[in-house]
């Protein structure tokens, strides 16, 4: 049976860097579901599809064709056949996304997917329902959170980085909207699984949270 890691948590808390470097230590396959969710909200951008309408939400998530695949490790996601990997980490995408991922349709679209992968393998599965919905047997399971102004001062460096223009308070309402949408929509919202680990790691290096998350997983597979 393969060995299943949830990690939950709201936008910023470090998920992805540290599920990341935490499946590298175990050898487990890295799961990014929100980039699923990212690629089938820049579908729907491009179609320009009303998601409010839906029976027109019903039939361009017919298709919209979302997978994804492992290039040394690093996990592509594809939308129609072209991989989008790098276009889905826009403000404008992050946006869209929180709204549609609080679709009930779109969520049924992506659960078997999720569920399949973390059949066949040994996963680490990062998101926002992995723990509560996808995964509820996960045999170890994650919540991750941090401090609204510690999550976005870690945004705001990233988004410097990379060049793109943003003002530190524009980012804290971000998530502040991000967080409130994910985690009072009906379906499938941002909670802590009953039998979650919680880590804040707002006064915590990611070298801690990983080793962390990588001696809880160890103790459990043992
Ligand atoms: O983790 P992220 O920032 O890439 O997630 C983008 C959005 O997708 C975020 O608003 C929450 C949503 N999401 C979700 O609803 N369920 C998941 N399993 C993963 C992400």
């Amino acid at each position: 049976m393969s060995f299943n890691i949830a990690i939950d948590g709201p936008a910023g808390a470090g998920k992805s860097t540290i599920a990341k470097r935490a499946a590298r230590e175990l050898s487990f396959i890295y799961v990014d579901t929100g980039a699923m969710y990212r690629a089938i909200a820049l579908g729907l951008m491009r179609s320009g599809t009303d998601i409010e309408d839906e029976e027109a939400l019903r039939q361009a998530l017919e298709q919209t064709d979302v997978t994804i695949s492992y290039e040394n490790g690093v996990q592509q996601v594809w939308l129609n056949g072209q991989n989008v990997s790098d276009m889905i980490r826009t403000e404008a995408v992050s946006s869209m996304t929180s709204a549609i991922a609080a679709k009930p349709q779109v969520r049924a679209k992506l659960t078997g997917l999720q569920r399949g992968l973390a059949e066949r393998e040994n996963v680490l599965m990062d998101g926002r329902d992995i723990g509560t919905m996808i995964l509820p047997h996960a045999q170890l399971k994650i919540y991750l959170t941090a401090s609204v102004q510690t999550r976005a001062g870690r945004r705001y460096r990233e988004l410097a980085e990379r060049g793109e223009q943003c003002s530190l308070e524009e980012i804290a309402r971000e998530i502040e909207t991000r967080d409130y949408r994910d985690m009072h929509r009906e379906t499938a919202p941002l909670k802590q699984a009953e039998d979650a680990v919680l880590i804040d790691s707002s006064e915590m290096t990611i070298e801690e949270v990983t080793d962390r998350i990588v001696q809880l997983a160890r103790m459990r597979m043992a």
